[in-house]
């Protein structure tokens, strides 16, 4: 997998993590920032609690952070040198005292604090991963999070001909290029093709059965 790699503190200081992730140094502030202008377009405000699912060294997250009260931001990866970044990051920033909890997981098993989280965001996430992998998503995210929660999938052009498996998530939206402009300035129309369409979830009280 493209993110099963460990940096060496060193680079982490050097915040060669930046290179690895698609628009690099270059368009970092603002990759970050278009997710939490797109976030509140959706609703999100700063008393709902966010789960970022593979928040990465918190490229968005320190927006997030910033936007929301504190202790309302939950980041999760499962890559441990972008967790050991993403926490100096809320460091060198003075973010600790948002009291955000930024944790290391495995297959998209939550932390219990997640059953607190509105929302929740995977942002080129699933898109990295496997169809093992997509599963573990739809089960632990199903069921770490609460009834109601709803959840953003973007890059999910794989969901066409993926079989999903039984989950309390069910798709309600498909957001296409034309719903949203937030993602103009820092992605290229090439990106943006991948980039759409973001699938909105909601989670229900029992595992869906329907089909995509
Ligand atoms: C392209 S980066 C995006 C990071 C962040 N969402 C952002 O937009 O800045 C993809 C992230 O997904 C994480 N990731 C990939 N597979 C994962 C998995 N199975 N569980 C948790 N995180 C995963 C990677 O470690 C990486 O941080």
């Amino acid at each position: 997998m493209k993110y099963d790699i460990e940096l060496t503190h060193e680079q982490i200081l050097k915040k060669q993590y930046k290179q690895l992730l698609g628009g690099k140094r270059e368009h970092w502030e603002m990759r970050g920032k278009a997710q939490l202008d797109f976030l509140k377009s959706q609703g999100l405000r700063e008393d709902h609690c966010l789960i970022d699912i593979g928040c990465g060294p918190i490229r968005a997250g320190e927006y997030f952070i910033q936007f929301l009260d504190t202790g309302n931001y939950i980041g999760v990866d499962y890559n441990k040198s972008f967790i050991e970044a993403a926490k100096m990051v809320a460091a060198d920033k003075s973010l600790d005292a948002k009291r955000p909890l930024i944790e290391q997981v495995q297959d998209f098993a939550l932390p219990e604090g997640a059953s607190s989280a509105v929302y929740a965001i995977a942002f080129s996430v699933l898109n990295h991963c496997d169809d093992s992998q997509r599963r573990s998503f739809f089960r632990n995210v199903g069921d770490g999070l609460a009834v109601g929660a709803k959840v953003f999938v973007t890059h999910a052009g794989w969901l066409d001909g993926f079989a999903v498996p039984q989950s309390r998530l069910e798709l309600v939206r498909r957001i296409g290029e034309a719903d949203v402009r937030f993602f103009d300035a820092a992605w290229s129309s090439e990106d943006r093709q991948k980039l759409f369409p973001i699938a909105e979830f909601v989670v229900r009280d029992r595992a869906s059965e329907r089909t995509f």
